[in-house]
């Protein structure tokens, strides 16, 4: 009687088992499929779904024909729990994976105020995250005085930047809108770096302004330019770095500098993204807070929490911050107001740690 009982549940078991193992199989093989025709894009998430909740008791073969599959669209809003596991696995799976969106930090508190993410990323952005004992601003003369910008770069054996620079194989791509003094392109340039600055008001598409220095007419966007106004306004060069890079056969960029005007956030989820960050040394970022920046939306909250999740997303991918500035020469405004004691203008770099 017992040991028939036994028996039974054994056999329950195993068929529940099979009834899994062919659940999972099917979540594979039709995952790898959608990949393979590369639809649903990349962020939208394959769910296997019962209709009527506990079905795995079902005989096998029934299994699959009452299983239907729903597409869940990652939201910036969603919570980062529940999907992470599914979409790392994904990530995992495809070689060159494509990302849509980043990956949202958890709120700083359960309230979702202002206040408490303000502080978080305040302090993440007035906090230097490892040391740096010879770095050098505005190129590598180190020329403090009569310099407004602090571009500071670390010249540390541990990074791979000083040993390139004494090959002379560095190379610095400098992102600007115009109007920006040139003394940290002009100053890499003499100490042996290639330097591209790429700036819409330059005079002509390509100038050779001295040895290892040139400007471009190009600025860098987050997007691929609309196919419409592209054609319309054919002097208009707008490109994403991801392509500037294919273009020039460059692989690496020793130094990344960009001063975007408050473009710079969209322009780093760009690099994020499409995984150009790993292919970059140091950054060297100018933030703007004033305002959320161009196409960041949501409320004062979503938006610093975004902020946030960027910069934790490049510390994922190793890059640690040596130093941060505060600009208290521009006006004292965070989101359009004076809170915080912060400034609307920080100068922010990392180190990529990982670089070799
Ligand atoms: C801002 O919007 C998010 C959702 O987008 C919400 O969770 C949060 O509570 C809002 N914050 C405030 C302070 O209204
Ligand atoms: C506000 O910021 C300035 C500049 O960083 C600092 O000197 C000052 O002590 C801060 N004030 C307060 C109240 O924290």
């Amino acid at each position: 009687m017992l040991g028939r009982e036994v028996r039974l549940r054994w056999r329950g078991c195993a068929l529940r088992l099979l009834a899994l193992c062919l659940a999972v199989f099917l979540c594979t093989h039709l995952s790898a499929e959608l990949r393979r025709r590369s639809w649903p894009p990349a962020g939208l998430l394959v769910k296997l779904q019962e209709p009527g909740g506990e079905g795995y008791n079902k005989r096998a073969e029934e299994v699959p024909s009452k299983r239907q599959v729903i597409y869940v669209r990652r939201s910036r809003g969603g919570s980062p729990g529940s999907q992470d596991s599914s979409s790392a696995a994904h990530r995992r799976a495809s070689k060159k994976p494509v990302r849509w969106h980043i990956e949202l930090q958890p709120w700083a508190s359960t309230s979702h105020s202002l206040t408490d993410e303000a502080l978080r990323f305040l302090h993440y952005i007035s906090t230097a995250q490892i040391s740096c004992s010879h770095s050098v601003r505005n190129g590598l003369t180190d020329q403090s005085e009569a310099t407004a910008k602090p571009w500071t770069v670390c010249l540390d054996d541990k990074f791979n930047l000083a040993h390139q620079i004494r090959n002379k194989q560095c190379r610095v791509y400098s992102l600007g809108l115009g109007g920006d003094d040139n003394l940290f392109e002009v100053n890499m340039a003499n100490g042996g770096c290639e330097v591209h600055r790429f700036d819409p008001s330059t005079k002509s598409a390509h100038v050779h302004e001295r040895e290892r220095l040139w400007h471009h007419r190009l600025s860098i966007d987050w997007r691929d330019p609309n196919p419409a106004i592209a054609t319309h306004n054919s002097h208009i060069n707008t490109k994403k770095l991801g392509i500037i890079l294919n273009e020039f056969g460059h692989w690496k960029i020793d130094i990344l500098k960009a001063d975007m005007e408050s473009a710079e956030w969209k322009i780093l989820e760009n690099l994020i993204l499409e995984g150009i960050v790993e292919q970059i040394g140091q950054l060297v970022i100018e933030i703007h807070l004033h305002w959320p920046g161009f196409e960041v939306s949501g409320n004062d909250s979503s938006v610093v929490r975004y902020w946030y999740s960027l910069f934790k997303e490049l510390e994922r991918k190793d890059f640690k911050l040596f130093y941060t500035y505060k600009d208290i020469s521009k006006p004292q405004m965070f989101l359009r107001k004076e809170i915080f004691n912060a400034s609307s203008c920080y100068t922010l770099s990392w180190a990529n740690t990982r670089w070799t």
